[in-house]
């Protein structure tokens, strides 16, 4: 391993993954562990610098106060403790400064004063180091991967083609709900670009089929799921030998900050609940990223620019922005409108700024007049929303003059659409998706 690194102990601080971020941002590696790490296991961490014990007020577990155990700190490398006072730690603070300066400058003297560590923290480094890893783990072994083309598997992807090259199988299930031109371009970057072994699925009939007359927008979430799971399943049991099931978990989906345990994994699989017999070991190589190191990391692996940086998209696609009972007029309204909404976005740079923005069709129409004669036909609606966490949201002001260029085009260009809106609804009241 190349990088040095700063063990975090989280003992009761909410702040754990801010703090591992910080210390990234000086070039560091940093991971989180739970308080009661053993000695032994800290020093099966590698190349592990220094250890920062931070406490904070979730210290108190159902009335006791936890605390580290004593000893860790006989494996020799530095600690320092915040709003903790062990007897050994050199260093203590009764609570981090207040401001980010402040901050950084405690955190520089600790970990390049104390620890000696280098700043060798970065995507060459860490890719070199996963390319050496994958290939350890995974032998002569064939992996499988669902590429969806989100950005986590997308990077997965590129990663395991650099370090097994055709030993991994890729699996791009089109469901018939994706984006104007997002499976081509999965097919395009993978299969003629990288030289993967792409198997791509056409199972837009199947989905459609199974979609016919259900309205219902929980009903029409599970039916996608499940038969995602089933046209996977299907193609994993074709294939011979796969010992290994690549997946796109990144370190937000594993580390529980603010808990007495900070590696606490959530349920959190991209492609769980696939059938029981299918017992594959997991390969997770990014699952110590931070969302923005992942797209660091794709760009690194040369992946292009649009797919790293691409918005958030749901699972069941656009199958949720044609709402109610999914029809192909409808469906073809979503999709024209949306590529619209994007191709514009990006011409206004709105892209950069605007976390997601996507038009919606509802099943109903309304009244308006084409070439001098009454239409009964379907608005689209816009939406774009900024958050931080998707947990709440607001809504972007789009300049009128791009919301007008969008709404001609829509007009001109997407059939059986004769009405655009626009909606200002935040999170709460309304979700982001309107199913
Ligand atoms: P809501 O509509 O709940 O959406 O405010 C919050 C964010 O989550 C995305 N979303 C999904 N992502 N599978 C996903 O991977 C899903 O089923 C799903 N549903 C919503 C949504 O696009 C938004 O970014």
């Amino acid at each position: 391993m190349k990088q040095d690194m700063i063990v975090i102990l989280d003992l009761g601080n909410s702040e754990n993954t801010a703090l591992a971020r910080a210390i990234r941002d000086l070039g560091v590696y940093s991971e989180i562990y739970p308080h009661d790490i053993t000695a032994e296991e800290l020093k099966a961490l590698p190349n592990v610098k220094g250890v920062i014990i931070n406490g904070g007020p979730n210290r108190v577990v159902d009335g006791v106060s936890i605390d580290v155990r004593e000893e860790i700190y006989d494996t020799g490398c530095p600690f320092m403790a915040v709003d903790h006072a062990p007897a050994h730690c050199a260093k203590k603070l009764e609570a981090w400064p207040a401001d980010e300066a402040s901050m950084t400058e405690v955190l520089k003297e600790f970990i390049f004063g104390d620890c000696k560590a280098e700043a060798n923290w970065n995507m060459k480094n860490f890719v070199e180091d996963q390319i050496e890893l994958l290939r350890r783990q995974v032998g002569d072994k064939k992996v499988l991967l669902a590429l969806s083309g989100g950005v986590d598997s997308s990077v997965v992807a590129a990663l395991l083609i650099k370090a097994i090259g055709r030993q991994l199988t890729c699996v791009h299930v089109n469901h018939g709900l994706m984006r104007k031109g997002e499976s081509e371009s999965v097919v395009e970057v993978f299969r003629n670009q990288m030289d993967a072994n792409l198997i791509y699925v056409d199972a837009t009939e199947r989905f459609l089929g199974k979609l016919e007359n259900v309205a219902d927008p929980e009903q029409k979430r599970k039916i996608i799921g499940a038969e995602f799971i089933a046209v996977f399943a299907e193609e994993a049991q074709k294939l011979e030998g796969i010992e290994f099931l690549g997946q796109g978990t990144i370190y937000p989906d594993i580390v529980e900050s603010g808990t007495k345990t900070a590696k606490v994994v959530k349920s959190h699989h991209n492609v769980g609940g696939l059938p029981e017999d299918m017992n594959f070991k997991l390969v997770e190589p990014l699952k110590q990223l931070f969302k923005d190191e992942v797209r660091a990391c794709g760009l690194e692996l040369g992946l292009p620019y649009e797919m790293v940086y691409r918005q958030p998209f749901p699972g069941p696609g656009l199958g949720v922005r044609c709402l109610g009972a999914i029809t192909r007029d409808r469906l073809e309204a979503v999709r024209e409108s949306d590529a619209i909404l994007r191709e514009e976005f990006a011409n206004a740079g709105l892209d950069k700024t605007v976390w997601q923005y996507f038009t919606i069709v509802p099943d109903f129409k309304s009244v308006g007049v084409k070439n001098n004669a009454r239409c009964y036909e379907y608005p689209v609606i816009i939406r774009a929303v900024n958050t931080v966490d998707a947990m709440t949201a607001t809504i972007e002001q789009i300049p009128w003059d791009v919301l007008l260029k969008i709404t001609d085009r829509i007009l001109a260009e997407v059939p059986n659409v004769n009405r655009v809106c626009y909606d200002l609804s935040p999170k709460p009241c309304a979700t982001i998706e309107w199913e």
